[in-house]
């Protein structure tokens, strides 16, 4: 297919694009097309208003927001959890806002890694955010338990991608906890969340997902799939802006345990300022927080959230499936004759929301790209992720990047580029 007709179906596709009012509901950066909202979302006008009414309340009110506020700070960590709840498929007890995703690993892991006689091995993937590995390697030593013999990982043949299959073998009867990623940050494959959840059940192992690339941007169901804990970002495709709390999710059958690291913002909230000197842990989700809830990182999701909600997280599935489909039919036509390969899975079913191109020169084209006015981002060793958001992306504006690639690439334009990675990405 020529370039014009590929322009010619993307703007057919904006035409009858049902998401396609959201846009405005954002600041896109001036002349670029932006395709990183799989690393930090744009800012939307609802979340912008959010943040500045809490500054409102904080300059107004002080001390008093925590009880003044609207919502009351003090429950502003539960109430997000609340507005979460719904896009991952849960109760709204079963989140909360807290932390940061590394953190809430560590949380969720001393609370749910409970080795026991020869069941002691925590089982994680080789293609994971090296924090989560960090966090998981970290955990193990804090508990005098031997990474070498306790740590195992699901292999990867292909080095993008986890076949069903090796997560089925590698969930052996020694396994106590599975963690893996939902949707992988490199190559984008979706995992079978409720698949697998039911395999690692039925060895007798509890399972925790890792969802920073998967919420807000496909429809998942955590409480009735059976997951034991779920932990994410919000600053990728829930809109929460640079550094914003995280969140997790605690089945809640698991409602019984007590969190493995105790802080004051866990305790029953209604004892919590009787100040006692015994830790009382909330009921649900909330009793995994620790310290003083992070309110301006988590302000701009009171209005980031309801936006999402209204859009629908069905619809923004919908989209996002059409438009990576552009991007990696528009890679299969155009760009496979330059060297690149689409990393990503093709099944519907097996991607999430960004496509991964390889290319032997990546991190070069990736400068190039950022020269010309597209914002992707770059993987090592060879991965040029593409992640438009179905809020604010429109499908001219994947088919311009892509042929920009082909331009950047077939001019030899991308050459004068340095080859290392940029510091920040
Ligand atoms: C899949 C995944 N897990 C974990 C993290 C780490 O998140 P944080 O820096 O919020 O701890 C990231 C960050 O981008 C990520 O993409």
């Amino acid at each position: 297919m020529d370039r014009r007709a590929w322009e010619e179906r993307a703007r057919t596709e904006d035409a009858k694009d049902p998401l396609s009012a959201y846009r405005s509901e954002f600041y896109r950066p001036l002349e670029t097309i932006y395709l990183d909202g799989n690393s930090l979302g744009l800012l939307s006008r609802p979340a912008e208003a959010a943040l500045l009414h809490a500054l409102d309340e904080w300059r107004c009110l002080g001390v008093g927001g925590w009880g003044g506020g609207d919502p009351a700070w003090f429950h502003l960590a539960e109430r997000i959890g609340a507005l979460e709840a719904p896009l991952v498929g849960a109760e709204p007890e079963e989140v909360v806002a807290a932390a940061s995703t590394t953190l809430n690993l560590h949380q969720l892991l001393s609370t749910f890694y409970r080795p026991d006689g020869a069941r002691r091995v925590l089982l994680c993937d080789p293609l994971n955010f090296p924090s989560d590995r960090y966090a998981i390697e970290s955990h193990l030593r804090l508990r005098g338990e031997d990474p070498a013999a306790c740590l195992r990982e699901v292999p990867s043949r292909d080095g993008r991608t986890l076949s069903a299959a090796d997560i089925l073998a590698s969930l052996g009867e020694d396994v106590a906890l599975a963690v893996l990623p939902a949707v992988l940050y490199r190559s984008g494959q979706l995992l079978d969340v409720r698949g697998v959840t039911e395999a690692a059940h039925a060895r007798g192992a509890l399972i925790g997902w890792d969802l920073s690339h998967a919420a807000g941007a496909v429809p998942l169901q955590l409480h009735d799939d059976g997951a034991d804990f779920a932990f994410w970002c919000n600053y990728k495709y829930l809109g929460g802006g640079p550094g914003a709390a995280a969140s997790l999710f605690v089945h809640r059958r698991h409602f019984d345990r007590t969190p493995g690291l105790w802080g004051w913002f866990g305790s029953r909230k209604d004892r919590q300022f009787d100040m006692l000197q015994t830790f009382e842990a909330a009921s649900g989700a909330g009793a995994y927080q620790t310290g003083t809830p992070h309110i301006l990182a988590m302000a701009p999701l009171l209005g980031a959230l309801p936006l999402i909600g209204r859009a629908g997280i069905t619809a923004i599935r919908e989209k996002s499936l059409r438009q990576t489909s552009l991007l990696i039919e528009m890679g299969d036509d155009l760009l496979r004759p330059l060297g690149f390969t689409v990393g990503t899975p093709r099944a519907a079913g097996q991607r999430g929301a960004h496509v991964a191109f390889e290319h032997p020169e990546g991190a070069r084209i990736a400068r190039a790209l950022k020269a010309c006015g597209v914002v992707p981002d770059f993987r090592p060793p060879d991965v040029v992720r593409l992640g438009p958001n179905p809020l604010y992306t429109s499908f001219s504006e994947i088919a311009r990047a892509v042929l920009r690639m082909l331009e950047v690439v077939e001019s030899g334009v991308y050459l004068r580029h340095a080859a290392e990675r940029d510091e920040i990405a």
